[in-house]
């Protein structure tokens, strides 16, 4: 039972480093997921990730010189293929399958990816990074926190004009529904979305009415809080500023009780989106 456990890292796919911040033939160093990692893109813009221990002693293979498929350790000088068949090698290390996509770079926390990483139309879209966000929570309540409908009522003041639907699979779960808005900003509009998780940690929100857009969360487990990063896929109109205005209002009252909030699973009848997050959390292996 790993759920909201920190320092347990499920093999899905994150968010690591922004894609802008690394540079051709540039190599960075990064301590994520407990491990210590480098990133390194070449010269025509591919990227690998591993660990940058070397397999010999010790040494950080940051600093090392790198080639095509091994690079050089700066200590004892052997060779690191970055494949299993070694090619002539030493030794060899396992990089991490990694992706760019939507401004990062992701990668997979595990030998193999078992799942994709969630595709978003961005055609007639801006895609927006905000700046990351750290919230004192664990990962799996952030991402989770919008199969949470109980709450819907009592801390954004919508109501449910159609009652949430729920499906899943061995991977997602996702809540749809429609409600009327009692904000401000939105009084008496009807409003229909949907709320979708992929594995532990990455959620999307497909808002269709008042404003049709859709948002991306992800989060990182770090220092027993989440780093949480957003992308918004905005409409290319003026109804943009419409959509970050709902999105701020919507997750502004969340982040004050999360970061109160002592997790136990003691889930109700109408927990049962959230309750389906928890158990696909557990299933998950760990890497
Ligand atoms: S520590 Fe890397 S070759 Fe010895
Ligand atoms: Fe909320």
């Amino acid at each position: 039972m790993s759920f909201a456990k920190h320092g347990k890292h499920k093999q899905t796919w994150y968010a690591v480093y922004p894609s802008k911040k690394l540079k051709k033939k540039k190599v960075i160093s990064i301590n994520v997921l407990s491990k210590k990692l480098l990133i390194r893109r070449d010269r025509k813009g591919k990227l690998l990730v591993c660990r940058r221990r070397c397999p010999h002693l010790g040494a950080d293979l940051s600093d090392g010189k790198f080639n095509r498929g091994y690079v050089v350790c700066p200590f004892h000088g052997y060779k690191i293929s970055f494949d299993e068949s070694r090619n002539n090698c030493k030794y060899a290390i396992q990089p991490f399958p990694v992706q760019e996509r939507y401004g990062l770079i992701w990668i997979f926390n595990g030998p193999k990816p078992t799942h994709d990483l969630p595709k978003i139309q961005t055609k007639e879209r801006f895609v927006v990074k905000l700046p990351a966000q750290i919230v004192n929570a664990h990962p799996h309540l952030v991402i989770s926190n919008g199969l949470d409908v109980n709450h819907f009522n009592q801390v954004h003041d919508l109501s449910f004009t159609e009652m949430p639907k729920v499906t899943s699979s061995k991977i997602h779960v996702s809540v749809s529904f429609k409600a009327k808005s009692n904000m401000l900003l939105f009084r008496k509009k009807q409003m229909e979305a949907s709320f979708t998780t992929y594995a532990s940690n990455i959620a999307i929100a497909s808002i269709e009415k008042p404003i049709s857009f859709d948002v991306m969360f992800t989060g990182l487990d770090r220092n027993r809080k989440c780093k949480t990063q957003t992308i918004v896929f905005l409409p290319k109109s003026i109804k943009s500023i419409q959509a970050i205005s709902l999105l701020y209002i919507l997750l502004h009252d969340d982040v004050k009780i999360l970061s109160k909030l002592k997790f136990q699973p003691n889930f109700n009848e109408a927990d049962k989106a959230i309750e389906s997050f928890h158990n696909i959390v557990n299933s998950i292996a760990e890497y």
